[in-house]
């Protein structure tokens, strides 16, 4: 499929995949979630791909779902198109891991998008919003959802609420970032970081995200047992030999996802 409001890079296994809307600052269409979904399928098979980075412009990540598109849709349209609710499926079913290096505006559907990567790395002039209420909406794919998990109630109702923005500092603070960087430094960072994730053992990195993922869909007792057995299966890779003994013998694994 040839993409055209994506811009997908791979190199030294990292793939880094830029949002490409910039006449409406990334606004996302129906288009920009298909080519995602079908870009994030074709890498679970792809042995080039071990890290996704998601990104925007140093202005802009996506300032939410395009709402040009929106202003001319029927309840009708967006019940039977599901508005996202398949892009978001598809993002999420993507098992390797994905980091979103957010620049400017996150706002919506944008801010949404970033909280569906594993984590956010955010540069200084990042702001985070949900600013659908203004619109005579309310979020729609994981605003009111994942945004409160991440930051906690009192933060995500004053968000939803009053429409208001969060900049980077207060996102980190919050807990909503794991990271705040100078704008010109986001993307050395953010690659920087997926090249760390991209040397490891892809059974250890998809393990650890399912078994993260776990602690928001299940009680404590059952993620635990959950997290213990992923770890118990960790002994039956050649991967965790040769962790261990390449520790022991004061070297630099050489990981081979088996
Ligand atoms: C379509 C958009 C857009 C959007 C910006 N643009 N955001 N087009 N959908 N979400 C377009 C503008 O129309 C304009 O196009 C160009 O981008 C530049 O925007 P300006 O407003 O001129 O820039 P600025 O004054 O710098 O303000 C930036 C901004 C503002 C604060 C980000 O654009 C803004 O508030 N945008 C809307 C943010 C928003 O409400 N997002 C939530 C959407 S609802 P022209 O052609 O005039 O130059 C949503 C629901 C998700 O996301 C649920 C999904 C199921």
């Amino acid at each position: 499929m040839a993409y055209e409001t994506i811009i997908v890079e791979i190199e030294d296994h990292v793939a880094l995949v830029k949002l490409n809307r910039p006449d409406a600052m990334n606004a996302l269409n129906l288009q920009v979630f298909e080519e995602l979904g079908d870009f994030l399928s074709s890498a679970q098979t792809n042995d080039k791909v071990r890290c996704i980075v998601l990104t925007g412009t140093d202005k802009f990540f996506a300032a939410g779902a395009d709402i040009k598109m929106m202003s001319e849709m029927s309840f009708v349209d967006v019940f039977t198109s599901d508005l996202f609710g398949e892009g978001g499926t598809a993002i999420q079913r993507n098992r390797k891991p994905m980091i979103a290096a957010v620049a400017g505006y996150a706002l919506g559907g944008g801010c949404e998008l970033a909280m569906m990567c594993d984590f956010i790395i955010a540069a200084d002039n990042a702001k985070f919003g949900q600013p659908e209420i203004n619109l005579g909406v309310i979020a729609g794919i994981g605003g009111t959802q994942r945004l409160t998990r991440l930051i906690g109630k009192s933060k995500a109702m004053d968000m939803n609420l009053t429409g208001r923005f969060m900049d980077a500092e207060e996102a980190e603070r919050a807990g909503l970032v794991s990271r705040v960087v100078p704008c010109k430094k986001l993307m050395e960072e953010a690659m920087g970081a997926a090249a760390k994730i991209a040397e490891k053992s892809m059974i250890s990195a998809m393990a650890v995200k399912e078994s993260v993922n776990r602690a928001y869909e299940t009680p404590l007792a059952e993620g635990l047992l959950y997290e213990r057995r992923l770890f118990h299966s960790m002994f039956a890779t050649d991967d965790q030999t040769e962790g261990m003994n390449a520790f022991l013998e004061k070297r630099q694994p050489q990981f081979r996802d088996r």
